[in-house]
């Protein structure tokens, strides 16, 4: 039986790592929701869409088209904003500075949300996000909750940066994580919250492995 994965929680724990991991050890398809709110934001920023302008959010969203597309040959997918891989460029801070502030739009949300649920609709998706198990698929049958120390998601997503945004320093990191996780924990529409029905899951002290071996236990119960 194939059923959804809704893995939610805090910026910076590994989430889409693990998502990706897991749906491909079990041959589903993984959706990062991140990706969707990230492309939307550059296409905002490329536009200089005013984010209190409801009408000019509106028309822009009419004019955005995204897509998970796959390269044979190249494991991750990648995302594409009216037919431009965009999938590097949503990962610079300039886009991680707007994002959350984009995302607490409703409009927005509905936007992504019907066409995450769509994506959801065969089953057999692991989806990743802030909302997936308590919006998207609140029916999904197996929803984690991952959780990790700050100084541990500082340091991670740091050591990712660093490679492509030389200048960057620790503190940037942190005050961008916390601002993120402020503004998801304490927007109205939606919010970032544990689902009654999800498991709690702490990696700070997992290794990539331990971790996939745990929620794949728990995947293989659920199906
Ligand atoms: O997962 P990632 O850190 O790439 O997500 C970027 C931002 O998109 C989050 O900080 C959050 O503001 C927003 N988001 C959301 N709902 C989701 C996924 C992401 O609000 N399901």
């Amino acid at each position: 039986m194939r059923i959804n994965i809704a893995i939610d929680g805090y910026s910076s724990c590994g989430k889409s790592t693990m998502a990706r991991e897991l749906a491909r050890e079990l041959g589903y398809t993984f959706i990062d929701s991140g990706a969707m709110y990230r492309a939307i934001t550059l296409y905002f920023l490329r536009h200089k869409v005013a984010l209190d302008d409801a009408t000019a959010v509106a028309a822009a969203l009419s004019n955005i088209q995204l897509r998970f597309e796959r390269t044979p040959g190249r494991e991750q997918s990648h995302i594409c904003l009216n037919g431009e891989d965009v999938s590097e460029e949503i990962r610079e801070m300039h886009v991680a500075g707007q994002v959350s502030a984009v995302a607490a739009i409703p409009a927005v949300r509905h936007f992504a949300v019907a066409q995450q649920q769509e994506i959801g609709r065969e089953k057999g998706v692991v989806m990743d996000g802030r909302d997936i198990g308590t919006v998207v698929f609140p029916d999904a049958a197996l929803k984690i909750f991952v959780t990790a120390d700050i100084q541990v998601r500082v340091q991670r997503r740091y050591e990712e940066l660093r490679a492509k945004e030389p200048g960057i320093t620790m503190e940037e990191v942190r005050a961008n994580l916390e601002a993120r996780d402020h503004i998801d924990t304490t927007r109205a529409e939606s919010p970032l919250r544990r689902a009654a029905d999800a498991v709690l899951l702490d990696n700070s002290r997992l290794s990539r492995e331990q971790q996939l071996m745990l929620v794949l236990s728990w995947a293989r119960e659920k199906t």
